[in-house]
C-alpha cells in the first residue's frame, strides 16, 4: 500500500507525542459528558478506550476531530490547535470510523472508499469540470489506490458491490477502508468490533496492527475488554466523564478502580477472564 505517512517498523509507540486532549470538558446543559480529560498518543501507538455506556467515549472522538467544541480544554494536533471543522481535521490527518456505520448505502464498495480518497486529490474546479488530462491522471490514481486499500482490508470481492448488500461485519472493515483513503496519521475508532463474531473479530484485530505497522497511531473504543487487553500498549478508562485509570494492560485489569466501577465483577473472575485473553493473545503476537 502507498502512503504519504513515513513508514514505521512495526512494533508499539516510538515517538512523540501526535495527539493531545489537555482538559477537555463538554457541557451538554446540565450534563457534564467530559470532565477534565486529558491524554497524549505517541507516534505509533495504539490506545484503547473503555468505559461502560455513557461514560463520554463517543463524545470524547468527537471533540478530538472537530465535531464538538469542547466547553473548556483543548486538542491539538503535531502541537498545533485542531481546527473546529470535521473536513479540516480530516484533511490534517485524523480520520475516524462511527459507532453507527455512516456508509453511501447506495454507492459501491469501491465508490464509498474513492469519497475518502477525494480528500487528498487536489484538483480545481475547472480541471474536474473539464475532465483534463491532470482530472484523468488522479482519478486514476485513487482508482488505484483504492482497490490497494480494499484488498488491504479483505474486501476485493466486494468492489463493486453496494455497500448495503455486505455483510454488517464487512460494512464495519469498509468504513476503515474509506477512513484510510483519507491518509491518516491518526484513525480513531468508535466499537470497530460491534456485532462481529470471534473470526471477524480476530481479523480486525489482526487489521488494526496492520494498520498500525503502516505507521498510523490508532484510538480504539472497544467493550470487549479481551479485544482491548491483547490488542493496546496502553488503556484509558472513562467512567463518568472522568478519565480514572490509565495504564498498560496489564496496570489497568489489576486496578481495584477498575474492576469496581467499570468492570463490575468480582476481582478473580475478571482476572480469569484477562488472562484467557492474555494467552489467546500471545499466539498472535
Ligand atoms: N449531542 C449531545 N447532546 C446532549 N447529550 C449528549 C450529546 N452527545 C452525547 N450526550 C450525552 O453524553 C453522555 C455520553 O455519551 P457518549 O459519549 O455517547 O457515551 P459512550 O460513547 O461512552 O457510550 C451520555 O449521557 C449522552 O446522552
Ligand atoms: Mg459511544
Amino acid at each position: 500500500m502507498t502512503t504519504a505517512i513515513p513508514m514505521v517498523a512495526g512494533g508499539s509507540a516510538s515517538g512523540s507525542t501526535i495527539l493531545q486532549a489537555s482538559g477537555v470538558t463538554m457541557q451538554f446543559g446540565g450534563l457534564r459528558a467530559l470532565n477534565d480529560v486529558s491524554f497524549g498518543l505517541s507516534e505509533g501507538e495504539i490506545i484503547g478506550l473503555i468505559g461502560p455506556n455513557g461514560a463520554g467515549k463517543t463524545t470524547l472522538f468527537n471533540c478530538l476531530t472537530g465535531l464538538y467544541a469542547p466547553t473548556s480544554g483543548a486538542v491539538s494536533l503535531r502541537g498545533n490547535p485542531m481546527p473546529q471543522d470535521p473536513a479540516r481535521v480530516t484533511e490534517q490527518g485524523v480520520a475516524r470510523t462511527f459507532q453507527n456505520i455512516r456508509l453511501f448505502p447506495s454507492m459501491t464498495a469501491a465508490e464509498n472508499v474513492m469519497v475518502g480518497r477525494h480528500v487528498r486529490m487536489k484538483q480545481s474546479p475547472l480541471s474536474s469540470l473539464l475532465h483534463g488530462p491532470s482530472f484523468r491522471r488522479s482519478e486514476a490514481e485513487a482508482a488505484e489506490r483504492t482497490e490497494k486499500l480494499l484488498a488491504f482490508v479483505g474486501l476485493s470481492q466486494f468492489a463493486g458491490e453496494l455497500a448495503r448488500n455486505l455483510p454488517y461485519g464487512d460494512q464495519r472493515r469498509l468504513e476503515i477502508a474509506r477512513a484510510l483513503a483519507t491518509d491518516p496519521a491518526v484513525l480513531l475508532l468508535d466499537e470497530p468490533t460491534a456485532g462481529m463474531n470471534a473470526q471477524e473479530t480476530e481479523a480486525t484485530r489482526q487489521l488494526i496492527f496492520a494498520i498500525r505497522d503502516l505507521g498510523i497511531s490508532v484510538v480504539v473504543i472497544e467493550h470487549d475488554t479481551k479485544f482491548i487487553f491483547t490488542l493496546c500498549d496502553r488503556v484509558l478508562v472513562l467512567v463518568q466523564g472522568e478519565l480514572l485509570v490509565e495504564g498498560s494492560p496489564d496496570e489497568v485489569r489489576g486496578d481495584p478502580r477498575v474492576v469496581e466501577a467499570y468492570l463490575g465483577a468480582p476481582p478473580d473472575e475478571v482476572d480469569a477472564q484477562i488472562h484467557a485473553a492474555e494467552d489467546e493473545g500471545e499466539n498472535h503476537r
